[in-house]
């Protein structure tokens, strides 16, 4: 497939340190190496088949060098590999210890899942052309001295298999891939509107009826066209528990716990094409291809048939599968049909709720009950918040992380999975360069940036924040090495989010060692996206002294970047980019990358406006909010406008809050005119502020000769827009100038929103 073609940089910075990702806890190395052909044995202590697993597979990857033995004894004058249960190792049961030197690798874990991963790091110590069975030129392998825990326990990787069906085979390879990366988490998305695809015997014709849609792979997903008269679904599938059973194994073996989903009340439409006495209307549907929304076909909450199809349906999966985990779903159900049933209106009154949010609730806290008394632990999408949450839940924090934190501060355990950074069914480069994706933008360098922590948690309330997901929602993903695309690199940043201390957060770093990863993603055969190629131009916000500087990156540190600041074309003959630069007038920005003389990816173009304001400093007397920060502390002084699209980056947002800022000319200048940029976005809630202030002051910073003006809003469904609020005419020697902006606090009548906080956003206040 032509758009999968990888444009292969050339490997940069060779590193001294050994390129392991996740970066371990701690790595030393020396210029010492030993050859592979000098090991004869590996020995196990104790051999227990977790770990003779591990030592079969290390037999396998040395064959194309060395037929090592696995013994309990070494040849004289032969270096041993040695695996070790050792629990004094470290106090993680995850982690392990590796140490390479002339005689003996040593991998020492206080569990076998420690060792696993210490075999995961060693892998990546060896040549890559083992993967494929061929035998390397260059055969040394670097002494190292490796100690390495995680960070979270919980570090998960999901896939959709009902929008597209993907066999137990490539299942397998998805497994393959979240092993090496250490992670230990499979959410399996089994059941959806789109097909069910789990073999349930007590409901046999789940697979016969509801794991089959008409095939419309020609179409674009949002444009499907429903079944016709006489149609025949043919496109589809279900997993036999054979192969469940098989794909479980495969998984265990590589100490990795799949959670398989099952979705309730909601995304349930595919079940009433087999069982349709089990919605609340009773009609009998088409397994839809395309797009469902809104969800109103759901589980009747009032049919107590529902709760024994449920009980009977998720007996035979905890059978199948042995982890603690049992995914319930629970997002996006509409209510509609809730309102209109007799059967829930019944339910919610003998059940003495208080409306369709407490049924829900009433109906997660009804399966948790049977889940427990299995001994299973339910997880399930922040919805499951809404109208209170069961007991022992764990939260799938997805819309943001507001759930999350509600969450964790009610003492629940969390998965962060945020849309912003976890959803890599999203664009991870510009669409035109891109296979069509669902939309959104979440770039490799934004994965990488990811905390899973928020920072309103406190430490303990962070204690129940186990970790992270990249979620693959397959609407827009019809075949394998799709999907290989749209998770890797990605799930490889956030491997490292989840897995490296927190202190490791430097992309450059991360970049340089991703580049060697995906030699062996490409010797495994494995798709990866080449990632963006976009040019980011910013104020240096780490600037010293009186000067503008502006910084030029990419997601790929050490590939040259070329620029020009008089409005032509950048050619591989232009400036290259080496260290941030200064300006002194409005300048327009061009640059692209190029590698190997080619110019890879669009130009990219910026003006930076000079003004008498550039570059100073800002004082926020009202913060904004941490989820739109625009570019940081430079942001309205910057140079840069925003677009029309709330989220570019430009844009700092005020959620219900005023903006109330100083700028700090640092020295009397004479002002005449400022312009302070808005962003009117209603359907967004990002309305224009109410009024309008700025004043000014010398160096006591007692504000006068305040000035003020409105804006008029645009008409109803007007597009978004960026605004102005202009003040001109001014006459005013300042050091200081006050501007504050009005919140109406909340969306008005008639708004989607009505009674929700309404957000402010400003790109540049740009002073003459
Ligand atoms: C979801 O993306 N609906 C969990
Ligand atoms: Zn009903």
């Amino acid at each position: 497939m032509g758009c999968l073609a990888v444009i292969k940089e050339d490997p940069k910075n060779t590193e001294t340190i050994p390129p392991i990702i996740p970066r371990p806890v701690s790595l030393k190395t020396t210029k010492d190496s030993v050859t592979l052909q000098r090991f004869s044995h590996i020995l196990v202590y104790p051999e227990i088949p977790e770990t003779r697993f591990i030592a079969d597979e290390i037999k396998k990857l040395l064959l194309p060098v060395i037929d090592i033995e696995i013994a309990p004894s070494v040849n004289k004058g032969k270096g041993r590999i040695e695996l070790k249960i050792n629990s004094k190792v470290s106090e993680n049961k995850e982690g392990y210890s590796l140490s390479v030197s002339s005689r003996r690798i040593l991998i020492e874990a206080p569990s076998p899942s420690g060792l696993f991963y210490g075999f995961q790091s060693l892998r990546q110590l060896l040549p890559q052309d083992l993967e494929k069975g061929i035998e390397p030129q260059n055969t040394a392998i670097a002494f190292v001295e490796i100690e390495d825990y995680p960070r979270f326990k919980y570090r998960g990787m999901h896939l959709d298999v009902s929008r597209h069906f993907f066999d137990a085979e490539f299942i397998k390879t998805y497994i393959d891939m979240i092993a090496l990366h250490k992670m230990n988490m499979f959410h399996w998305h089994l059941t959806d509107d789109n097909g069910w695809r789990i073999e349930i015997d007590s409901y046999p014709e789940l697979v016969e009826k509801s794991a089959w849609r008409v095939d419309r792979e020609h179409e674009n997903w949002r444009d499907w066209s429903p079944i016709q008269p006489k149609e025949e679904p043919t496109y589809g599938g279900y997993y036999t528990k054979n192969e469940i059973r098989g794909v479980v194994q495969y998984a265990t073996d590589r100490h990795i716990t799949v959670i398989p989903e099952i979705e309730m009340p909601g995304h349930t439409s595919e079940v009433f094409a087999a069982y349709p006495k089990l919605s609340c209307k009773g009609d009998t549907l088409d397994v839809v291809p395309g797009s469902y929304w809104p969800n109103k076909d759901i589980f009747c909450a009032g049919n107590d048939k529902v709760f024994t199809f449920l009980e009977k349906v998720l007996t035979e999966v905890i059978e199948l599968f042995p982890g603690i985990y049992i995914h319930i779903g629970g997002d996006e159900a509409d209510k509609t049909n809730w309102k209109e049933c007799q059967k829930c209106q019944n339910r919610i009154k003998v059940e003495k709720l208080k409306n369709e949010q407490e049924l829900q609730s009433w109906f997660i806290r009804k399966t948790e009950t049977f889940l427990v008394s299995k001994n299973k632990k339910l997880l399930g999408w922040d919805e499951i918040l809404e109208g209170g949450l069961a007991p022992k839940a764990t939260v799938m924090s997805w819309r943001g992380t507001k759930g999350g934190v509600e969450s964790a501060i009610r003492g629940h355990d969390v998965v962060m999975c945020p849309t912003s950074h976890c959803y890599f069914d999203y664009y991870q480069a510009d669409p035109e360069t891109s296979p069509e994706a669902i939309g959104g933008l979440t770039t490799l360098k934004k994965v990488y940036s990811f905390n899973p922590i928020p920072e309103e948690l406190n430490d303990k309330e962070a204690e129940h924040v186990l970790g992270a997901q990249g979620n693959l929602w397959t609407e827009y993903v019809k075949t394998n090495e799709i999907a290989q695309y749209r998770v890797l690199p990605r799930m490889t940043a956030l491997a490292e989010v989840v897995w490296s201390p927190e202190r490791v957060t430097d992309y450059d770093d991360f970049y340089n060692r991703l580049v060697h990863l995906q030699d062996r993603f490409d010797v495994l055969n494995w798709i990866y996206a080449p990632g963006s190629f976009i040019v980011s131009m910013q104020a240096d916000d780490k600037k010293g002294g009186d000067e503008f500087r502006i910084v030029l990156s990419s997601e790929k540190p050490g590939t040259p970047i070329k620029f020009t600041l008089d409005g032509s074309t950048p050619t591989v003959t232009s400036s290259q980019y080496t260290r941030s630069f200064t300006i002194n007038k409005t300048t327009q920005v061009r640059a692209a990358l190029f590698i190997k003389g080619n110019q890879a990816g669009k130009v990219s173009e910026k003006t930076f406006y000079f003004h008498k304001a550039i570059g100073k400093p800002v004082e926020y007397l009202i913060p904004h909010k941490q989820k739109y920060p625009g570019k940081g502390t430079l942001s309205l002084v910057d140079g840069l406008k925003g677009t029309s699209h709330y989220n570019d980056g430009c844009w700092q947002g005020w959620e219900g809050d005023d903006i109330d800022v100083i700028l700090d000319l640092g020295e009397r200048t004479l002002i005449s005119k400022i312009s302070a940029g808005f962003l009117e976005s209603v359907d967004s809630w990002i309305f224009l502020p109410t009024n309008i202030a700025v004043s000014f002051s010398m160096e006591d910073k007692e504000f006068k000769n305040e000035k003020t003006t409105q804006l008029t809003d645009a008409p109803p469904d007007s597009p978004p827009e960026r605004r102005t609020a202009d003040f001109s005419g001014i006459n005013e020697l300042c050091k200081y100038i006050r501007i504050r902006a009005k919140n109406r606090k909340v969306c008005p009548e008639g708004h989607p929103g009505s009674g929700g906080k309404a957000w402010i956003f400003s790109d540049e206040i740009i002073i003459e």
